[in-house]
C-alpha cells in the first residue's frame, strides 16, 4: 500500500499524456471553479461537488483544505497549537484567475481546472500545482502534485535515512518499529509531514497535517513534479513563505509548538544499555563513571528492572533496594531515567494496578466488537491505553506517582509506534477502535501515527502535575509533528557500523529542520558491538548532538566509555569533558531553540542559505550558532574535505584564523574532531564538572573570536525549575569590535535576577596577531593579561564585570 498515491500518479501522468484526460484509475481530479465565496480570512471555491478553502492563517502562512464531497469535517489537529491571526486580505476575482493577496504572500488560483500558485509580493513563484495533475482523490485517498523546479532541494520529513536532501526519493509515513534499519529502510519511527523547499537561497515550507499513512515523492516518479498524499483524512496543508530557511522553521514551529526548556542535566552525558541489572551493576557503572572522572548526569533502567516486563513494576530479585539505589545515585549526582512502555501487561487477579484500574476505568483500546484489544509485546499479552482520550492520558500520567515519589527523574516511552510482536505489520490491526473526547471514534488508520505522541503527551502532562516545579524529561521513540512539545527523541535501533555513524548526522539534522530539535542517536550503535575506533569516533561526534546517550542492545559487548583500554578512554573523556565545558554555550543555544525553533544542530544552509555549494553537505554542521563540526565518520585512511562557509573561521584547538568560502583538507588523528568557530562569535564556557549539578570551580570563560558583526550571549538559570519564567534567570549580551590593530569587547547588557555560580570572567580574545601594546579595562590600562603567541590569544581576568564593562586590546 505504501506510496500508492505516487504510483498511481505516474500511471495517471502517462494516461494524461496519451489521452489528455485527467479521469484515470479511479482518481478524480478537481475540475473547474464554478463559484467563489469570500470568507473573512480567505476564499472558498466550489469546483463540481468539491470545495476548497484557501485561508491566510497569519502573515506568510496560507492554509489549503479540500472537501471532495463539499462537506468539511470538523476542524481538528493533533499538531497545530497556534490560533490564527489572519493578516488583511485582498481578493480580486477575475474570469480566468483569482488573486488573493495576504500580507507578504499572493495566492493565484487558475480556475479551469483549479490550480494553486503561491508567489511573493514581487511575483516570484514559490510553489505551484503541477498543471497536468490538479489535486485529486480516489475513494478515501487524497493527493497533490506540485511542479518541481530544477535545482530545488527538499529537506525535512523527520527521521528519514540517507541524504538530507530528499530529492529523487519517495517516502512513507507510518510509524514503525524498525530494529536494524538501514539506509534504504522506510518508513521508520516517526511521522513528521513537514518539509522545506530550497532554491537559490530562498526557502518555503509545507506541512501536510494528515495523520493517516501518507507518502511523499520528491521526483522519484518524475523529474518534473513532486507530490504528497494520504490514504485517508483531509487534504489539508499549510504553506510557509519564508523566504529565509530560518524564518520557515520559525513560522512552522510557532504553529506546531517548540520544545520546552529541558532540565540542564538532560544535556549532560547519559549512560544507557539494554539493560543494566541487577542493582549492583547499575551502582557499579555509576561508581566507575565517577572513579574514572568521566562526567555523567543520567543513567537509564531499560526493561529488565521490571517484574515480567510489566510497566510500573520493580523486579525485586534484581533490585532489592530500588528506592535506596535511586537516592544513592542522586546523591552522586545521577538522575535515573526509567523505561515505561505503553503496553500494560494483561495480568488480571494479581493486584497489578495499571491493569486493574485500567479495566475498571475502561481505558484500553477496543476491537470493533467491543472487547479489549490484546497484543503481544515484552510482557506477552498486553493491553494498550486509548491515549486519544484526555481522561486516559490523565490516568496514565497518574501511574507515575510512585516513581516520582521515589525520585526517578526521567521517563522513557519506547515501543510507542505502537510496536506489537507476531504480526507482520508489527502493529495493531487497522480496525481497532480509538475513542475521542467528543464521543466519536476513529480506527487505527487515523490514529496510528499520533499514538506515540499522545503517549509522550500523557507522560509529560502527568509529570507536570506530579512535579509542577520540575521540568520533565521524557524520551519517546515514535512521534507525530508537534511531539517535540512533550519529549526528546532518538533515532531508534541503529547499528554499530561506520555507515550508521555517517548516517547519524544527516538524520539528526533532518529532525532539527523538521521542528524536532532535542534528539540524539545511540552512541556506538544499538545492534552489534563497535570496534574501538568506531566507538571513539562516535563519542566524539555525539558530544555535538543535542542528546548525548550511549546505548546498546542486550547481548552485545560492553559499550561504556572505558571499554577498549586507557587510550580510547582518555579520548572519550576528552570529548565528554568538552561537552561539559561547553555547557554555558549549549544551554544558551538550547534557550534559543526553545524561543525560536532554530535547532542546536544546524545544517549549513540554515545559517548560510546563499552558499549553494553547501546545500548537500551531510557531514558538517553547526552546533549552536558558532561552532562548525566535521567529525570523522569513515573508517578509511586518508583525509577528507571541510568546506568552510563564508566569513572568518578559527580553529577551535589552535586558534588559527582561516578565511571562509574555501575547502580545507583535514586528516584528523583519532583524538581530534575538526572544530571551527565562526568569526564574530563569543562562546561562553565553564570548568569541567562531573555532573551538571556540581558547582564549577573557577571563572566563566568567554572566548571571543573577532569578526563582523561580533556578538555573543549567555543564558543561565537554576537548570531545573520554572523560576526562570518568574525572572530568575541571567541573560548577558556581549559584542566585540575588531579594528586594525585593536579589538574591543563590551558586556553590553546584563538582565535577570538569577545569581550564577560565577562572578569572575576569564576573557580569551583570539585573533590577536602580536603581543598587545596595551590592554585597557574601561579607561584604565591593566597589566594582568597574558598573551599566547601560538594561539594568538590574549587572556584577562575580569573579577566582577557589570553591564557596560569594556575591554580594549591594542596591538
Ligand atoms: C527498543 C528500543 O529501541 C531500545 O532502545 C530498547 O533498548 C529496547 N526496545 C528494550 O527496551
Amino acid at each position: 500500500m505504501a506510496g500508492q498515491g505516487p504510483r498511481i500518479g505516474l500511471v495517471l501522468a502517462l494516461w494524461f499524456a496519451c489521452t489528455g484526460s485527467t479521469a484515470a484509475q479511479g482518481w478524480q481530479h478537481i475540475g473547474k471553479v464554478r463559484h467563489v465565496d469570500q470568507l473573512k480570512d480567505g476564499v472558498e471555491l466550489t469546483a463540481s461537488a468539491a470545495r476548497v478553502r484557501i485561508t491566510a492563517v497569519r502573515d506568510g502562512v496560507i492554509r489549503v483544505r479540500v472537501a471532495p464531497d463539499g462537506t468539511f469535517a470538523k476542524d481538528f489537529s493533533w499538531a497545530v497549537i497556534e490560533t490564527p491571526e489572519p493578516p488583511p486580505i485582498k481578493v480580486e476575482n477575475g474570469e480566468i484567475e483569482l488573486r488573493m493577496t495576504a500580507g507578504s504572500v499572493v495566492v493565484l488560483v487558475k480556475k479551469a481546472p483549479l490550480l494553486i500558485r503561491f508567489t511573493d509580493a514581487a511575483g516570484n513563484v514559490l510553489l505551484e500545482d503541477e498543471p497536468s495533475l490538479p489535486m485529486a482523490w480516489n475513494g478515501k485517498s487524497v493527493h497533490v502534485w506540485k511542479k518541481m523546479p530544477l535545482e530545488e532541494s527538499y529537506y525535512g520529513l523527520g527521521d528519514k535515512a540517507g541524504p538530507m536532501n530528499r530529492r529523487n526519493r519517495s517516502f512513507t509515513m507510518w510509524n514503525t518499529d524498525s530494529f536494524g534499519w538501514q539506509e534504504s529502510s522506510d518508513p521508520l519511527y516517526k511521522t513528521i509531514p513537514f518539509f522545506m523547499g530550497l532554491r537559490h537561497g530562498r526557502a518555503y515550507g509545507v506541512f501536510f497535517d494528515n495523520t493517516y499513512r501518507s507518502s511523499f515523492d520528491f521526483g522519484k516518479e518524475s523529474g518534473d513534479h513532486f507530490s504528497f498524499g494520504a490514504e485517508g483524512g483531509e487534504l489539508n496543508y499549510y504553506f510557509f513563505a519564508g523566504p529565509e530557511p530560518k524564518k520557515v522553521l520559525q513560522e512552522y514551529t510557532a504553529f506546531v509548538g517548540r520544545t520546552p526548556l529541558p532540565p540542564l542535566w538532560a544535556l549532560g552525558y547519559q549512560q544507557c544499555r539494554y539493560s543494566y541489572y541487577p542493582e549492583a551493576r547499575v551502582r557499579e557503572v555509576a561508581r566507575m563513571l565517577r572513579e574514572k572522572k568521566i562526567p555523567a548526569d543520567a543513567i537509564y533502567l531499560d526493561i529488565d528492572y521490571q517484574e515480567g516486563y510489566a510497566p510500573f513494576t520493580i523486579n525485586r530479585s534484581y533490585f532489592p533496594t530500588f528506592e535506596q539505589m535511586i537516592k544513592d545515585l542522586r546523591a552522586e549526582g545521577f538522575h535515573t531515567i526509567a523505561i515505561t512502555d505503553l503496553h500494560i501487561k494483561k495480568d488480571p487477579g494479581h493486584g497489578y494496578a495499571p491493569y486493574d484500574t485500567g479495566i475498571k476505568d475502561d481505558v484500553f483500546i477496543k476491537n470493533p466488537d467491543g472487547s479489549v484489544y490484546v497484543g503481544t509485546v515484552w510482557p506477552d499479552d498486553s493491553v494498550f491505553p486509548d491515549f486519544t482520550l484526555s481522561r486516559v492520558r490523565d490516568w496514565w500520567g497518574g501511574l507515575y506517582k510512585e516513581f516520582v515519589g521515589i525520585g526517578v527523574a526521567g521517563f522513557w516511552n519506547d515501543m510507542n509506534e505502537p510496536a506489537i510482536f507476531k504480526y507482520p505489520e508489527k502493529t495493531m490491526p487497522p480496525g481497532v477502535v480509538h475513542r475521542l473526547d467528543d464521543g466519536t471514534t476513529l480506527d487505527h488508520r487515523a490514529i496510528h501515527n499520533v499514538m506515540g505522541m499522545q503517549n509522550a503527551r500523557a507522560t509529560y502532562e502527568g509529570l507536570r502535575k506530579l512535579r509542577p516545579e520540575q521540568r520533565p524529561f521524557v524520551l519517546t521513540r515514535a512521534a507525530y509533528a508537534g511531539a517535540q512539545r512533550y519529549a526528546a527523541t532518538w533515532t531508534g535501533d541503529n547499528s554499530s557500523t561506520w555507515n550508521h555513524l555517517a548516517m547519524s548526522t544527516p538524520m539528526l539534522l533532518s529532525m532539527g529542520i523538521s521542528g524536532y530539535p532535542l534528539v540524539g542517536d545511540d552512541i556506538g550503535g544499538f545492534a552489534g558491538s563497535p570496534p574501538a575506533d568506531l566507538l571513539t569516533r562516535w563519542f566524539e561526534a555525539g558530544a555535538f548532538n543535542p542528546i548525548y546517550r550511549d546505548h546498546t542492545l542486550k547481548g552485545t559487548a560492553d559499550q561504556e566509555p572505558w571499554v577498549h583500554g586507557p587510550e580510547h578512554e582518555a579520548i572519550r573523556r576528552k570529548y565528554i569533558e568538552l561537552r561539559y565545558k561547553l555547557l554555558p554555550y549549549i544551554y544558551t543555544s538550547t534557550k534559543e531553540m526553545v524561543d525560536t525553533g532554530i535547532p542546536l544542530m544546524r545544517p549549513l544552509f540554515l545559517e548560510f542559505p546563499e552558499a549553494e555549494t553547501l546545500y548537500g553537505n551531510d557531514q558538517e554542521f553547526l552546533f549552536g550558532p558558532s561552532l562548525l563540526v566535521s567529525p570523522r565518520v569513515t573508517e578509511m585512511m586518508g583525509g577528507y574535505e571541510v568546506r568552510l562557509p563564508p566569513g572568518i573561521w578559527y580553529d577551535y584547538w589552535t586558534g588559527t584564523q582561516t578565511p571562509g568560502g574555501k575547502t580545507l583538507f583535514v586528516d584528523p588523528p583519532l583524538d581530534v574532531v575538526p572544530l571551527y568557530v565562526r568569526g564574530g562569535s563569543i562562546v561562553p564556557q565553564q570548568p569541567v564538572v562531573q555532573y551538571t549539578g556540581e558547582k564549577p570551580d573557577g571563572p566563566l570563560t568567554l572566548r571571543v573570536y573577532p569578526g563582523e558583526p561580533c556578538h555573543g550571549s549567555l543564558y543561565g538559570d537554576d537548570g531545573e525549575s520554572y523560576n526562570f519564567t518568574r525572572g530568575e534567570f541571567i541573560r548577558l549580551e556581549f559584542t566585540c569590535q575588531p579594528a586594525s590593530g585593536s579589538v574591543t569587547f563590551t558586556l553590553s547588557s546584563r538582565k535577570g535576577g538569577y545569581k550564577p555560580w560565577w562572578s569572575e570572567v576569564s576573557l580569551e580574545i583570539y585573533g590577536v596577531s602580536r603581543s598587545p601594546k596595551e590592554v585597557r579595562v574601561g579607561d584604565r590600562a591593566v597589566s594582568n593579561w597574558k598573551f599566547d603567541e601560538a594561539q594568538q590569544c590574549v587572556t584577562l581576568a575580569l573579577p566582577d564585570p557589570s553591564e557596560g564593562t569594556q575591554v580594549r586590546v591594542i596591538y
